[in-house]
């Protein structure tokens, strides 16, 4: 097994090494928006040179976009584990989601049920909420407050053979936990529910099996895992074919383009292909044995995960003794393979804004409020109180970077003595 070669990963990406006003920038806003390497934006704008037209004419441009849109499909099966035909693309996972839930909608009766947890990220809560109005009755799943982990008691007591839809998070947005996915996949077809997963804040930190964890719907945001703006939703191929999408007449009715509607992101696509090219090229380089893409993107991802359990570990030991940190999540070093490296926390007497700002000035990224995950600010109480200052690193990030955001945090601690 090869080094993880950090010089080389940073290498790839231009903006980690630009300089912002006499700062180096310190990007610990991943779970906002990761970075793309320079490979993302030249195929990005060679698509716009060599391929840019409508999919479907007579003519080599649109000839070349449909490869490209087939080649974009194959790349993510690979990255999921599924096959081509079950990958549909779309603007980003929320609009999915809302297109997922209305489709799904219309085959719910009154009194039907669907469960959905406080510690998500509400793209995954809302649309379900929207379906209320067809008589569906929604259940939402508590997490125990000292870790920040799913209550798996409760979602046991929520499911009955009224549920139809689980809708859980692969990864927690604000606080970083990882949930038993496959586990709560069971629980859910036991009694006869679809599960519907929010893999957009793991996807950048592990490998996804959507075979292995048995989901029926997973959906996660190239943005996230070092690519454009561009969504991405796996389905089984039996429910895509099964379920009736709202679309257009006279556009085709087979699985998977039945799904997409309008016109797709196509330099997007091409993007999302060199992202997926970046990160096969990582798995080759940790491990250069692997025979295909699909085992040499696991591997890279595998070795993202030992390499952010390494950052998770300093970041979370060296933000323990900063007096007046409060941190939310599992902080058990023993317990981190349950945990992305991404921290949610508060500073006595300062709000999160105030504090993402002066982290701001020095050139370190963070984000503050609720990220979307209102059921759990509000859950933790600081919701009225600004939300949490969050801190999410990604395989791009370093020691020497965790300990300027450490040493910034005693400085502002100290100016405010
Ligand atoms: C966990 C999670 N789910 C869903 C979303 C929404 O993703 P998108 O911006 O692709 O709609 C986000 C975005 O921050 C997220 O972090």
């Amino acid at each position: 097994m090869a080094s993880f070669d950090i010089d080389w990963i940073r290498s790839q990406f231009p903006a980690l090494s630009q300089d912002l006003g006499g700062y180096r920038p310190v990007f610990f806003d991943g779970p906002g928006g990761t970075q793309v390497p320079e490979s993302v934006i030249d195929a990005m704008s060679r698509y716009l040179v060599t391929s840019n037209a409508n999919a479907h004419g007579a003519f080599a441009t649109s000839r070349r976009t449909d490869e490209l849109i087939a080649s974009a499909r194959g790349a993510v099966a690979d990255f999921l584990g599924c096959e081509h035909d079950e990958v549909i693309f779309g603007a980003n996972m929320t609009t999915l989601a809302f297109a997922f839930s209305r489709a799904m909608g219309r085959s719910l009766k009154p009194g039907d049920e669907i469960v959905v947890t406080r510690l998500d990220h509400y793209a995954n809560v809302s649309p379900w909420h929207a379906l209320e109005e067809v008589g569906a009755v929604v259940r939402v799943v508590d997490f125990h407050v000292e870790d920040c982990t799913l209550d798996i008691s409760d979602l046991e007591r929520q499911l009955s053979d009224r549920t139809r839809v689980v809708a859980i998070g692969y990864a927690c947005n604000a606080v970083g936990t990882i949930n038993d996915v496959a586990k709560v996949v069971r629980l859910a077809h036991a009694v006869g529910a679809l599960v519907f997963v929010d893999a957009v804040h793991y996807a950048p930190h592990g490998p996804i099996d959507v075979r292995a964890l048995d989901c029926d719907f997973l959906a996660c945001s190239a943005y996230k895992f070092f690519g454009p703006h561009v969504g991405v939703l796996f389905g089984k191929r039996e429910h895509l074919a099964r379920l009736q999408p709202y679309k257009v007449q006279p556009a085709a009715d087979e699985v998977p383009f039945r799904w997409e509607t309008g016109t797709l992101n196509h330099e997007g696509l091409a993007g999302l292909i060199a992202t997926i090219d970046y990160l096969e090229e990582l798995g080759r380089r940790v491990s250069a044995s692997v025979e295909n893409r699909r085992k040499a993107l696991v591997a890279a991802m595998e070795a993202s995960r030992r390499y952010e359990r390494h950052l998770s570990e300093r970041l979370i030991q060296g933000l323990s003794r900063i007096p007046g940190v409060t941190l939310y999540g599992i902080t058990d070093s023993a317990r981190f393979d349950r945990r992305t490296p991404t921290v949610g926390l508060t500073l006595a007497g300062r709000t999160p804004y105030a504090v993402a700002e002066q982290l701001g000035d020095r050139g370190i990224f963070t984000w503050h409020g609720n990220f979307y995950a209102l059921g759990l600010t509000e859950r933790l109480g600081v919701e009225s109180k600004g939300g949490l200052l969050r801190i999410g690193l990604l395989a791009y990030n370093t020691d020497e970077e965790i300990d300027r955001l450490l040493q910034a945090l005693d400085d502002i601690n100290a100016a405010s003595a």
